[in-house]
């Protein structure tokens, strides 16, 4: 019985570990992949795209993925904006040819931010 319990608790401690390894390669993937030129989040990056300082608390994952890969599904290409009462023109590059595994962690990783 005891031995059971520690097992459960040392896979709890490794899926922990992985989920924070995962969360932070999604961080450095924001900043590699260009997104911080035009995003900030906590102070840093850009301002020609909206802060993404609580990305996850208004957006869904499946909405974050859709917008890395196709923002023209959401926001017609360089239309004028709205979003939390701040304008922009809507001038998000596409990464159409984003990896999928890359596309999860970054998606994540904004999802995470509430
Ligand atoms: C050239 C500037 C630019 C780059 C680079 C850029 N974005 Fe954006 N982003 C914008 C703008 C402008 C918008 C407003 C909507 C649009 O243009 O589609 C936006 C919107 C968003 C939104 C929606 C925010 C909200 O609250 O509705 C998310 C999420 C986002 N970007 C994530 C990313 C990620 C992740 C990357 C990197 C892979 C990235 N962006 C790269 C400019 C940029």
């Amino acid at each position: 019985m005891k031995k059971s319990i520690s097992a459960l608790f040392i896979a709890a401690t490794l899926i922990f570990s992985a989920a924070t390894v995962f969360a932070a390669s999604g961080a450095s993937l924001f900043n590699s992949e260009g997104c911080i030129a035009c995003h900030t989040i906590n102070g840093q990056g850009g301002s020609v795209g909206p802060n993404l300082t609580h990305a996850g608390s208004k957006r869904s994952l499946s909405w974050i993925k859709t917008q890395i890969k196709n923002p023209g599904a959401h926001f017609a290409s360089g239309s004028s904006i709205t979003i939390n009462g701040k304008s922009y023109m809507a001038i998000m590059p596409s990464h159409k040819h984003i990896s999928a595994s890359k596309l999860n962690a970054l998606a994540t990783y904004l999802e995470s931010l509430k």
